[in-house]
């Protein structure tokens, strides 16, 4: 109820909430030791359209409109991990684009279990890496429960 202070709070919990879900995330940075290189490869494995300079940034656009900003760095950087849901008819095609470049790929987040393919969510999932070891994962089911693995 929202005379109580309780209910005030929770009332207003809800209002952020309902706003929150407008929030999309639009871009990010995606470091690269050569950003040509490193926008060719998205453009070219993930079939983005080609690669659009924005300042120092070479930007490749997701399908749901989220940009990665590929800036070269020669500062030592940590790699990171980005994930990309795609169709199963998608998948066939990446996936065969990663083993035509001769890349490894994992069936997991650790690299433990090498050439092979998960089976999370009851889709498929594979692992590899970019040209400046960021962590790349395609998933044609989006992550369920942690038990439901
Ligand atoms: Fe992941």
């Amino acid at each position: 109820m929202l005379g109580s202070a309780g209910g005030r709070k929770a009332w207003i919990r809800g209002c952020e909430r309902l706003i929150a879900m407008g929030v999309k995330l639009n871009h990010t940075i995606v470091h690269a030791r050569d950003k040509r290189e490193s926008a060719a490869f998205y453009a070219e494995v993930f079939g983005f359209g080609e690669p659009v300079p924005f300042g120092p940034f070479l930007d490749v656009e997701t399908a749901n409109e989220v940009t990665l900003a590929i800036l070269e760095s020669r500062e030592r950087f940590d790699t990171q991990h980005y994930a990309f849901l795609v169709s199963d008819e998608e998948f066939d095609r990446i996936f065969e684009r990663v083993t035509a470049r001769g890349l490894d790929y994992w069936a997991d987040p650790a690299r433990s279990v090498k050439g092979e393919l998960n089976r999370h969510f009851g889709g498929r999932g594979v692992y590899f890496e970019d040209p400046s070891g960021h962590l790349l994962e395609i998933i044609t089911r989006p992550y369920g429960r942690w038990e439901d693995i």
